[in-house]
């Protein structure tokens, strides 16, 4: 994965993607579509006092609802694009955030200067990386002994094709109106998921959620929740494609969602 390709791809999708995704400020979301953080539950206390790192921040609403409760922000991408709509969400908002543009690859090779934090987070972005598990190391590295990493990527189920069609079960009858279901050529070794597109060339994979626990287990880190939310009609980050799933959002998970603790 080009690391170059990816921050030209999300500098040109950025004004499309900050036009057709709608995030609320007023909760923290784990991904498109599914239920935020005033259902889940899954983050510490956090408040004045208190620090947090979010990586592939994007438009950055994460770390403007933190930021609005008084945490102590850091934020990177590697899009400069992405990075000027959350500096001018978080103006809107009335909050400060230090916003950086940096890769992924760059933070999982060297840390950052202000670590460590109470909370090192991030939302769909470490799938575009060639090496998640770099990643969680380095994220683990940067937050307190006894803070939270927090990860929601790409769910495994949601790369494959979905397909209507005519089916038989095992004993032969149709399937009927359930004839609807998802082709996947391997779980074990996800097929690059390519964008060519008018925005460029962008690549990301959907990693078995056996390897997010792995990963996270490698980098000291105690497994505290793992969640594959099922779509919500009323979720903080939606768009008119996400709500419109056609029903497959209702019996597959789109997102994994991690959490662990440093010990
Ligand atoms: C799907 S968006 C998610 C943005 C935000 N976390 C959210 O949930 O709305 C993916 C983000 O990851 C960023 N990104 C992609 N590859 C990256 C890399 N190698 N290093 C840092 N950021 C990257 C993109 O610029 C984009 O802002």
């Amino acid at each position: 994965m080009d690391t170059d390709s990816q921050r030209r791809y999300w500098d040109a999708l950025a004004p499309v993607y900050a036009r057709i995704t709608r995030i609320r400020t007023d909760d923290f979301h784990w991904g498109p579509q599914i239920p935020g953080e005033r259902e889940l539950r899954l983050l510490p206390p956090l408040g004045p006092g208190s620090s947090a790192l979010e990586l592939g921040c994007g438009e950055g609403q994460n770390s403007v609802f933190l930021a609005k409760k008084g945490v102590r922000c850091e934020a990177i991408d590697v899009s400069e694009a992405q990075l000027a709509h959350a500096r001018d969400l978080a103006a809107r908002e009335g909050v400060r955030i230090d916003f950086r543009r940096q890769s992924l690859e760059d933070f999982a090779a060297a840390p950052p200067p202000d670590a460590p934090f109470d909370l090192v987070h991030s939302s769909h972005a470490l799938e575009f990386v060639e090496d998640p598990g770099a990643v969680v190391r380095a994220m683990a590295a940067a937050a307190k002994q006894g803070g939270t990493v927090a990860v929601s990527a790409v769910h495994p189920l949601f790369n494959g094709d979905w397909i209507e069609g005519e089916w038989e079960d095992e004993s032969g009858r149709g399937a009927g109106d359930a004839g609807a279901g998802l082709f996947l050529r391997s779980y074990f070794s996800p097929p690059d998921d390519v964008r060519d597109d008018a925005f460029g060339h962008a690549v990301s994979r959907a990693w078995p959620v056996s390897s997010w626990f792995g990963w996270f287990r490698a980098a000291g880190l105690e497994v505290t929740a793992l969640l594959e939310p099922p779509a919500t009609p009323d979720a903080p980050y939606t768009s008119d494609d996400w709500a419109n799933h056609g029903g497959q959002l209702d019996r597959i998970p789109s997102t994994v969602i991690l959490v662990g603790v440093r010990r």
